[in-house]
């Protein structure tokens, strides 16, 4: 069978760290490369192949593909991914999906009227241990969740606009990881003294509650505890790399990063290899991916909540 056919929109910095270089070990061939900067389309098209383009509208003229990936920012995900589903193709986004709301729910109209794939980089969502999180949770050892709490830290965001927003670029991974283990949320209430330190209460709809803290200032260590509690099991996840399940108050389960092979850093630990799989194997009908436009809706709905309970000082709930 020939190997899908994909073109890739954006040649800027995260794309040319975890996008390129991932296209072929996912089973895929890169065709075309579009990026407003024709040097940049060009740079990544001598590294890793592909016809260059610099307008996204003369490539789905021009190019026979078989999807479309997207990492250019949120205010284009939107716009990019309606005209790729337009034109009859899969498509897949960087995160977040877009800025807002609205410009969200448009997206889910366009692919419900395309019927085509829309999958967004929620990358947490395919990570090996939050899959192994997800799994423990639906088990019946864990029964009801009880709480949820995720720290998260990072380097000072500018906060100058959305690209550069801490909140809606960074924490967003963490708040949709929480919709993605828990479900959907009720009830929000967070305060935020600047826009780089964020703490948030939450209830979920399934009636457990949780809490965010987000640390904009720790450059140079990004770090990410994560405790999730059942009945009478629990699990804590250090960095994405290692954790422990309990049961009764004995660890059942125990795993730790392992670099030391050429297995280690294949991109399952973060997540960013298997996302890209995932898009692969769906476009081959092998797979159904786990970030939709309508999941996207539900951890977009909590960070409007977030946003809201900070500006009007209040508890919010989301209906
Ligand atoms: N999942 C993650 O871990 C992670 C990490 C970092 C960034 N990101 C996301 O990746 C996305 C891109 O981030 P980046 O750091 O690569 O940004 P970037 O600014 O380095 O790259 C964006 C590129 O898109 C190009 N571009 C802009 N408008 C375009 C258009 N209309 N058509 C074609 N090309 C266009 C720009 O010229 C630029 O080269 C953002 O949504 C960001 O949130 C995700």
């Amino acid at each position: 069978m020939s190997l899908p056919k994909i073109a890739i929109v954006g040649a800027g910095s995260l794309s040319g760290r975890q996008i390129y270089p991932r296209i072929a070990r996912a089973g895929a061939k890169l065709v075309a490369v579009c990026d407003l900067e024709k040097e940049k389309a060009e740079e990544r098209a001598d590294q890793y192949g592909g016809k260059v383009y610099t307008d996204l509208d003369q490539m789905l003229a021009t190019e026979e593909l078989d999807g479309v990936i997207i990492c250019v920012g949120p205010s284009f995900h939107p716009i990019g991914a309606a005209k790729v589903m337009q034109a009859g193709l899969p498509v897949y986004t960087e995160k977040p999906a877009a800025e807002t709301i609205d410009d969200l729910k448009t997206l889910i109209k366009v692919q419900e009227e395309t019927k085509q794939i829309y999958m967004c980089a929620f990358k947490k969502r395919y990570a090996e241990c939050y899959r192994r999180a997800k799994e423990f949770i639906d088990s019946e050892a864990f029964g009801q969740a009880s709480s949820m709490s995720i720290f998260r830290s990072f380097g000072p965001y500018l906060n100058n606009s959305p690209r550069r927003d801490f909140l809606l670029d960074y924490g967003i991974h963490s708040i949709d990881l929480a919709v993605y283990l828990f479900g959907p949320a009720a009830k929000v209430y967070a305060m935020s003294p600047e826009p780089n330190t964020y703490t948030i209460n939450l209830e979920f709809k399934n009636g457990a509650v949780g809490s965010f803290c987000f640390c904009g200032h720790r450059r140079g260590l990004m770090e990410e505890d994560i405790q999730i509690t059942g009945e009478d099991s629990w699990m804590t996840i250090n960095d994405s790399v290692s954790w422990r399940i309990y049961e009764h108050d004995k660890i059942v389960e125990f795993k730790q990063g392992n670099f030391s092979t050429a297995g280690g850093d294949g991109g399952a630990a973060t997540g960013h290899q298997n996302e890209i799989n995932c898009f692969i194997q769906a476009i081959q009908g092998n797979a159904e991916p786990v970030s939709t436009g309508h999941d996207c809706l539900e951890s977009m709905q909590l960070y409007d909540a977030i946003r809201t309970s900070v500006d009007e000082q209040r508890l919010v709930e989301i209906p």
